[in-house]
């Protein structure tokens, strides 16, 4: 949620700033903005592409700062656009968060003779910054006083005119990454846009600031004292960030499924004993074997993960589990104790809200475990243990790749506590085999892509969407539902198909199809009675089904098949369809699902 990127070195940065910015869009594109001590500051609404029909020929130089904007305090205009400026037009900042006391800050800085230009709670930045410069020569430490006086959240760069080499950084809930090259230096909301010039890094912590200068970093905490931390190399290439020949971020990554799927198993199944080996638990092997309650804490689509999940673990592992949206957990008074585990699960491992349930979590005694995508994100750093997902970056900001690869995590956590609890061997065993053949099932269902390209063309007409499914299959259909509500705008729900007939099904005619997850499973027949009633009130049907049901094709108006596989593992194949229909759904409307409305990607405010 906004992107911040900054260069210090010896190339020309506004190229690089730009580039920068295009790779961080997905955090949000309410209007984007550049500046460089040595030609000055452009603004513009809109996203990269509108900013950089506004640059000068002649704007050039070493340094600079650049801001993608999700707008908060302010509508999306080219006023409130950052990079903000002091008075003085000397300093400048680009932030990430929200300042919650800037309205106080505001009038006391209007009051000793501060003009504001725009709407935003970011320019109170830029002036406390200025404020201070007179009584310091340094800009650093005009930085770090000021700092002293806001609260809230921030992850910002900030230039002057007169240290055109220097940025500063600072990270307090809003993340910030430190690019380490020789002789440059980048500093980003995530490490995707530093990725293509290095791949050391350094991940700030919450109430520090980092000085960057082309061939050296300092990094501080916010009483003065110094840090010392090392850089650490990201395993993943400039080539996982681009779209490689596919349209958008979204199809190439619901593609990359299989491959996906292989690297979140990748040492993980011990096949002859059922167990799963996940060594990033075993620092808390003993504080396991007490956990009698599981607590998963997530937002969005990992939060219909964490709803999957929550079926795995009771059914497999005979351990009771919640699921709860971080925006409520931390609200709650949530009983918890040392034999709970609170779950985070995230593909950024940066949710704001996630990240307070953690906290949360943390500060009532629980042991608090991590499904997290992005490597060294605040909440894999926080949780006292966890398992990565090694799905790569994911660009699309309707999470596809990232859910399927936590449901996978999920399996693995089953068979990890289901094994040393009441799971026997061979069901252990058979789950592992079964686990092990799921990449190649997934392949078999994106190679059927022309097929759910077509339907789309069939239902674009469709102004609603009811999804439903049972048991495991239940949360897919929410998760149905929320991707093609994201991507392309269209009215949809999510429902319990046994829930359908105490409400949803009073909407039900010919033009409100519905999409059916019934594999052949243990609640399968109960489905069909289900799809019975919508085609008797004349409702069509999408039926998501298991290869080789005929009955199916003859209720349904259209079937799409997924192949067989055990309950425990079928929402990991009926999904995949489910985010292709919302891509292709998307697409007929001329839509750009990388680029949703309204959405951003990594959401760090509350
Ligand atoms: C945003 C994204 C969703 C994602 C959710 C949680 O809303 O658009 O796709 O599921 O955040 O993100 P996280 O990074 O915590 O998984």
């Amino acid at each position: 949620m906004c992107g911040i990127f900054a260069y210090t070195g010896s190339k020309n940065a506004g190229p690089l700033l730009l580039k920068g910015l295009v790779s961080l869009e997905y955090r949000g594109y309410d209007s984007a903005g550049v500046f460089m001590p040595e030609s000055g500051v452009v603004r513009a609404k809109g996203a990269v592409a509108e900013l950089r029909k506004k640059i000068p020929k002649n704007f050039t130089g070493r340094s600079g700062i650049a801001h993608l904007r999700w707008a908060t305090h302010g509508e999306p205009s080219e006023k409130n656009a950052h990079p903000h400026a002091d008075c003085g037009g000397n300093i400048y900042v680009a932030h990430n968060g929200i300042i919650e006391n800037f309205r106080e800050l505001k009038r006391a800085l209007q009051s000793k003779g501060h003009t504001f230009r725009s709407d935003t709670d970011t320019e109170v930045l830029a002036h406390l910054i200025e404020e201070h410069m007179a009584h310091t020569k340094k800009f650093e430490h005009a930085v770090l006083t000021a700092l002293h006086e806001v609260r809230g959240t921030y992850g910002l760069v900030a230039q002057c005119k007169a240290n055109p080499d220097k940025i500063v950084a600072a990270r307090m809930g809003s993340p910030v990454v430190l690019g380490v090259g020789t002789r440059e230096r980048f500093v980003a909301s995530d490490p995707s846009p530093i990725i293509p010039h290095t791949q050391k890094v350094i991940f700030l912590e919450d109430g520090e600031v980092a000085v960057i200068m082309p061939t050296s970093h300092a990094i501080v905490k916010l009483d003065a004292t110094k840090v010392k931390r090392g850089a650490t190399t990201i395993d993943w290439g400039a080539e996982k960030v681009k779209k490689n020949g596919h349209k958008h971020f979204m199809l190439k990554e619901i593609m990359e499924g299989p491959e996906v799927l292989e690297n979140t198993l990748r040492g993980r199944l011990v096949l002859e004993k059922g167990r799963a080996k996940l060594g990033g638990l075993e620092s808390v092997a003993k504080e396991l074997k007490k956990i009698e309650r599981f607590i998963i804490v997530a937002c969005g689509t990992a939060y219909y993960a964490g709803l999957i999940g929550e079926y795995m673990l009771e059914e497999y592992a005979g351990i009771p589990v919640e699921v709860e949206l971080g925006s409520e957990f931390r609200y709650r008074s949530p009983v918890l104790n040392q034999r709970t585990a609170v779950i985070a699960i995230s593909q950024s491992g940066e949710t704001a809200d996630t990240l307070a349930a953690v906290r949360e979590g943390k500060k009532r005694g629980a042991l608090t475990l991590g499904i997290v995508n992005a490597v060294g994100s605040t909440i894999a750093r926080e949780t006292d243990a966890g398992v990565y997902n090694h799905a790569g970056p994911e660009m699309g900001v309707a999470s596809t790749k990232a859910l399927i690869s936590q449901l996978e995590a999920l399996v693995l956590f089953t068979l990890f506590f289901g094994r040393e609890r009441q799971m026997s061997l061979r069901t252990g065993c058979e789950i592992a085999q079964e686990l092990k053949t799921i990449p190649e099932k997934v392949a078999v269902i994106l190679a059927n892509h022309g097929k759910i390209e077509k339907l789309a063309k069939k239902y674009a007409y469709a102004r609603d969407f009811l999804f439903i499914g049972r048991k495991y299959n239940y949360p897919v259909a929410l998760e149905g539902a929320i991707k093609l509500k994201e991507v392309s705008y269209i009215h949809a729900e999510g429902y319990a198909s046994g829930e359908m007939k105490h409400g949803p099904i009073a909407m039900i005619d010919k033009k409100f199809p519905t999409v059916a997850v019934v594999p052949s499973d243990s609640v399968y027949e109960k489905n069909l009675s289900n799809i019975h009633e919508l085609k008797a009130r004349g409702g069509p049907v999408i039926a998501i089904a298991t290869e080789g049901n005929t009955e199916i094709a003859k209720i349904a108006d259209d079937c799409v098949y997924v192949p067989k596989t055990i309950e425990i593992l079928s929402p990991i194949l009926s999904v995949v369809p489910l985010q292709l229909f919302a891509y292709y759904m998307a697409h007929q409307k001329g839509l750009n699902p990388d680029r949703p409305r309204n959405l951003a990607k990594s959401v760090t405010v509350e």
